[in-house]
């Protein structure tokens, strides 16, 4: 037997006893490594007769495949038999890894349905809701203005006009989002809170109407047992308009009214505006009536979870949002 023979024999028997790809990798570097026993006869060749060298060179090859394919196949063996002993001794029974998921804002868990945009043009914040430039309303509603005249809306009553616009009467209309006031960041203020909105147009629709409704709404929110008030106020789009009060034994004291909405029988000059913007006498004030509200959904949230800060709800403290998980 030719010494390459006796190498290739030998490589290929320590090839199948190799146990991992370690004690592989040696076995590789022994026989094909740059000084590998095998790459040895590489150099050797040149010191051979003319007669010999092809003979060698033949020999080499089938060495060096065939040392190579053992190698191969015996690598892959060795990788697959690791990651089945890796399968095999797992306990699938074990808890996974916990992982955070995450959970509704308390303001989130409170905000569905429609929407409009935050950045308004006049128009649709104050002119179409029957507050024109020289309104004092205006004053209390100051806001944030952009370069180009826009302004974040004040209030979530944008909506109103937008939704009047784009469908003709009988419509029904929940909105809700953020609204904007140059308020200083108090315990209860804040330049940014958020409201939902209620609007409801159709033929014969009466303060009966909104105050069933509104007294339905606040019951369900606090509790079968709570107060509710309507009390006399004004607001530019609404006649006449209304402020809504709640009492509760579920809520701090019980003794307290607290002020959750405004709302009101939707104004005839805010329908004349939705017309005029429309092109058409879609919301005749004669034949059609409405009634809209506004609610602070901070507020009603503060209420109910028990927050005492305004300010905790921008903070994303995830102490605080874990407690409302
Ligand atoms: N937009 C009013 C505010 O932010 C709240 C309000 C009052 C909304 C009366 C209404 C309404 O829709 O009819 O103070």
């Amino acid at each position: 037997m030719h010494p390459l023979e006796q190498l290739r024999d030998d490589a290929l028997r320590e090839i199948e006893a190799a146990r991992d790809e370690k004690s592989l990798e040696g076995v590789r570097v022994k026989y094909l490594g740059k000084s590998g026993s095998i790459s040895e006869w590489g150099e050797r060749m040149k010191t051979l007769g003319k007669e010999e060298r092809p003979v060698v060179g033949k020999l080499l090859n089938q060495a060096r495949n065939a040392v190579t394919a053992a190698l191969d196949q015996r690598g892959e063996k060795l990788r697959a038999e690791k990651e089945s002993d890796a399968l095999a001794s797992m306990d699938i029974s074990l808890p996974g890894t916990p992982h955070d998921t995450g959970s509704l804002h308390p303001l989130h868990q409170m905000h569905e349905l429609a929407e409009g945009p935050d950045i308004e043009t006049e128009w649709y914040c104050f002119d179409a809701l029957n507050t024109p430039p020289d309104h004092p309303a205006r004053n209390e509603q100051d806001t944030f203005y952009l370069p180009d005249g826009r302004l974040l809306r004040t209030h979530t009553s944008t909506v109103q006009i937008r939704a009047m616009e784009s469908a003709p009467p009988p419509i029904r209309v929940i909105a809700s989002g953020a609204a904007y006031r140059r308020d200083e960041l108090d315990a209860t203020h804040s330049p940014q809170f958020h409201q939902i909105e209620g609007l409801y147009v159709d033929e014969n629709v009466s303060v009966a109407d909104l105050k069933g409704e509104l007294e339905f709404f606040m019951r369900e929110l606090f509790g079968a047992d709570s107060e509710v008030q309507f009390r006399p106020h004004f607001f530019p789009f609404t006649e006449p308009s209304l402020e809504v009060y709640v009492r509760s034994k579920a809520l701090k004291g019980g003794e307290q009214w607290i002020e959750v909405a405004g709302c009101g029988m939707v104004h005839p000059a805010v329908f004349e505006a939705v017309n005029k913007a429309r092109g058409d006498n879609a919301y005749d004030p004669e034949k059609w009536s409405g009634y809209a509200f506004g609610l602070g959904m901070d507020r009603l949230a503060m209420i109910l979870f028990e927050i005492p800060d305004i300010r905790l709800f921008g903070q994303n403290d995830l102490r605080f949002l874990r407690q409302f998980a």
